[in-house]
């Protein structure tokens, strides 16, 4: 029995979606819970040629073995809701997500003034999406719960009661973050954050779980840093040299153009030690050394490859144990063997 949480250790767009697609595909856990903030998330997963982006479902919905469930700390828009259920349809979600009955509800009304705050939307680059004024109505308790709303009645369950019971039964659970370390309420650059702490034991406590049964840690790095919305980023490259490297990116979720920069090994450290990795996915490798793109085999990869993860599991302490080296699940060098 193993319970894995992931989490992202950069500013978000690590490209954990890839990350809980493989990682779920393979090992096919029975279950799936979103953890992490809400909609305001956009993870993208590319799986036999086609690609999705989703803000609410768990990204670990190609494995349809799996009962899928979305925690009592995690903020749902119904609309997102229903339309990712819609628009997922042929791999049976509708039968397999379940939202717990304790979610907080993201309102028009917070939406709108999400958009229409200059500190919100303006100073601090907010997504728009709602979840800012939805986690404070809910620090308010004014919010309404999931138990509440007509259209969410077939979805509700009591999600920390299922998966208990699972673990119970030696069963594996994975526990998807969304967001990154750096737009961490408490740790991250405040007041250019989310709503809310994105770290391992807030994704934990946001399924119901304690941090008595986690096993694994799965830290998600980028191989160069990407940030959108405002705030410092020291390692930030202009536009034009992300450009000469190939380092374009837009939002899966607004389409804004991300910011670019080089690895911060500073903040990998910290975001390892705060998160209690017990093992690193390193993504995008591919974009920072094309020659490796779609490998499967570490043995190709070439020293300055190799020394680039050498550096990162030294000065971490943790392992490089998933080495991303294109969007599909399938590009992917899967060192966890080794740990054993
Ligand atoms: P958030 O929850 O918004 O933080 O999202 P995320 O971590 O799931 O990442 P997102 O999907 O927003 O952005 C990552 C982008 O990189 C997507 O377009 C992915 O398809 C892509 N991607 C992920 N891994 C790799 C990789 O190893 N190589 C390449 N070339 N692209 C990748
Ligand atoms: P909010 O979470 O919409 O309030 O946005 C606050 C900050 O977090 C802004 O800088 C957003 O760009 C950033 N943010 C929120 N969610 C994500 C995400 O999933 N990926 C990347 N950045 C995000
Ligand atoms: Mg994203």
């Amino acid at each position: 029995m193993t319970c894995s949480v992931l989490v992202g250790g950069g500013w978000g767009d690590e490209g954990k979606g890839k990350c809980i697609t493989y990682l779920c595909h393979y090992d096919k856990p029975s279950i799936i819970a979103r953890a992490g903030v809400g909609p305001n998330a956009g993870h993208s997963v590319e799986f036999n040629g086609e690609k999705y982006g989703l803000r609410l479902t768990p990204s670990g919905f190609v494995h349809t073995g799996a009962k899928m469930f979305i925690g009592a700390g995690v903020l749902v828009d119904p609309e997102v809701f229903l339309h990712e259920m819609d628009y997922l349809n042929k791999y049976n979600v509708k039968e397999r997500t379940f939202v717990d009955y304790r979610c907080a509800i993201i309102e028009e009304q917070h939406k709108e003034r999400d958009q229409a705050s200059d500190h919100l939307f303006k100073k601090i680059g907010s997504t728009g999406t709602g979840c800012g004024p939805a986690n404070s109505d809910r620090v308010m308790r004014t919010a309404k719960l999931a138990s509440e709303i007509p259209d969410l009645e077939d979805y509700t369950a009591d999600v920390p009661l299922q998966i208990n019971e699972a673990l119970d039964e030696d069963q594996d659970v994975f526990i998807e973050g969304s967001q990154g370390f750096g737009l961490s309420l408490y740790y991250g650059t405040y007041p250019y954050v989310t709503s809310k702490d994105t770290t391992a034991s807030t994704a934990a406590a946001d399924v119901g779980v304690g941090p008595t049964r986690i096993d694994d840690v799965i830290a998600v790095f980028k191989s160069y840093i990407t940030r959108v919305g405002e705030g410092p980023f020291p390692t930030e490259i202009t536009q034009q040299k992300a450009e000469e490297m190939g380092l374009e990116e837009y939002g899966t979720v607004t389409g804004r153009r991300r910011r670019v920069g080089l690895f911060d090994m500073e903040m990998a450290k910290e975001s390892c030690m705060i998160n209690g990795a017990t093992q690193i996915a390193l993504t995008c490798v591919d974009r920072l050394y094309p020659e490796c793109e779609r490998s499967t085999d570490y043995s190709s990869l070439k020293p300055e490859i190799k020394r680039f993860i050498d550096e990162i599991e030294g000065e971490t302490g943790v392992p490089v144990t998933i080495i991303s080296t294109g969007p599909d699940l399938v590009d992917t060098i899967d060192l966890r063997d080794e740990l054993l």
